[in-house]
């Protein structure tokens, strides 16, 4: 039995299928490359010693997806395909729209049509909207998105909500990421945001490195320590590993739809994560104080106790292992990226 990964090759979908490969599973990755390259797929291979099939296509193309699903024995589908980037995503929401509703819509139909009927999938904490509490636990209210990326969250979120109202034989787990960051410890995968990055990490990486001048820092007035945005930086290994117990409690325990926050617990600010980096990797970060950025909100981190309790998981890596093992991947591919 198989697990299929759409969006395999991308940054967390590729440290998702090492773990799976490192724990005996077998993984089919669907990816077309639009955020991601073929060298993921040889990097996983060296890192894992493994093989596995692979289908270069776009999941919304649902002739091709169902070939996937005639010729191989899946059991169940971890969905990482998707636009994220929420600025584009403003610009052009009909791609993100029709690219994460519909492709996940068509996923979900060709999976009930081979009764494959086990999901994992990644949703983010930005279905928080305005966070209700700190530290956010997955009962708080979910609305009031800023930009077509997190509503596109959203909606996939109910649509599974009212799907396992309609047939409880669905096995459901839908993961709330807050903001993954670090890279694999070989070097060999890591984040390559295309253009100049949105996120902290990859731009504060970039800054180090010298190929970016200084990093501006999205507003000093919050109400928060030290008046800059504060974060749940989780390590991306970490995340990917919450995907395998995830799929252990619907094999094992099964039957139901599940909601959990993949986090830390921890927030670190702007100014918290430069001076960790600075400090670990020996480089300068420059920084200037820049006018707060839209849709940005003060505070976002977890309450990741749901999923320690009921996925017996919980992120074990610190700001140590974020800040060495981002460095270390742009190190290693400097010239490639
Ligand atoms: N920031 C800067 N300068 C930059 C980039 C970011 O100061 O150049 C600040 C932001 O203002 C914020 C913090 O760094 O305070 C983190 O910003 P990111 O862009 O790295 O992450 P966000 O929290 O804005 O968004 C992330 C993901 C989204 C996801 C969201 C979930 O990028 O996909 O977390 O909460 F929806």
């Amino acid at each position: 039995m198989s697990i299929l990964v759409t969006g395999g090759a991308g940054f967390i979908g590729s440290h998702t299928v090492v773990e799976l490969l490192n724990a005996g599973e077998e993984v089919i990755i669907v990816d077309d490359f639009s955020n991601s390259k073929p060298q993921t797929l040889e990097a996983i291979k060296k890192i894992t010693g493994k093989d596995f099939k692979f289908y270069e296509m776009n999941y919304l193309d649902r002739e091709k997806l169902e070939k996937v699903f005639e010729e191989n024995d899946i059991d169940s589908v971890i969905n990482f395909a998707g636009f994220k980037a929420v600025g584009e995503s403003v610009k052009k929401p009909l791609a993100y729209y029709h690219n994460n509703v519909s492709g996940c819509l068509i996923l979900l139909e060709t999976m009930k049509k081979y009764n494959v009927k086990k999901f994992v999938f990644s949703s983010s904490a930005t279905v928080y909207g305005t966070p209700e509490k700190i530290p956010l636990t997955e009962d708080c209210k979910t609305g009031g998105t800023t930009n077509p990326y997190g509503t596109s969250k959203l909606f996939i979120e109910q649509i599974l909500k009212d799907l396992y109202t309609s047939d409880n034989s669905w096995d459901i787990c839908i993961l709330r990421y807050f903001n993954p960051v670090g890279a694999h410890e070989s070097g060999l995968i890591g984040e390559e945001p295309q253009g100049i990055p949105n996120n902290l990490m990859p731009y504060v990486v970039r800054v180090a490195s010298g190929e970016l001048k200084e990093l501006s820092v999205f507003g000093n007035d919050y109400d928060t320590p030290d008046g800059t945005g504060v974060r749940d930086y989780i390590h991306v290994v970490d995340l990917a590993k919450g995907h395998l117990s995830a799929l252990k409690k619907l094999d094992k325990e099964g039957k139901g739809l599940f909601i959990y926050n993949l986090g830390t617990g921890t927030g670190y600010s702007v100014l918290d994560m430069v001076k960790a980096f600075e400090e670990i990797t020996g480089r300068k970060v420059p920084y200037k104080i820049a006018p707060r950025r839209e849709g940005d909100i003060a505070t976002c981190y977890s309450n990741p106790a749901k999923a320690k309790e009921e996925l017996h998981w919980e992120a074990k890596k610190g700001i140590k292992e974020m800040c060495e093992d981002s460095w270390k991947y742009i190190q290693k591919n400097k010239n490639k990226i």
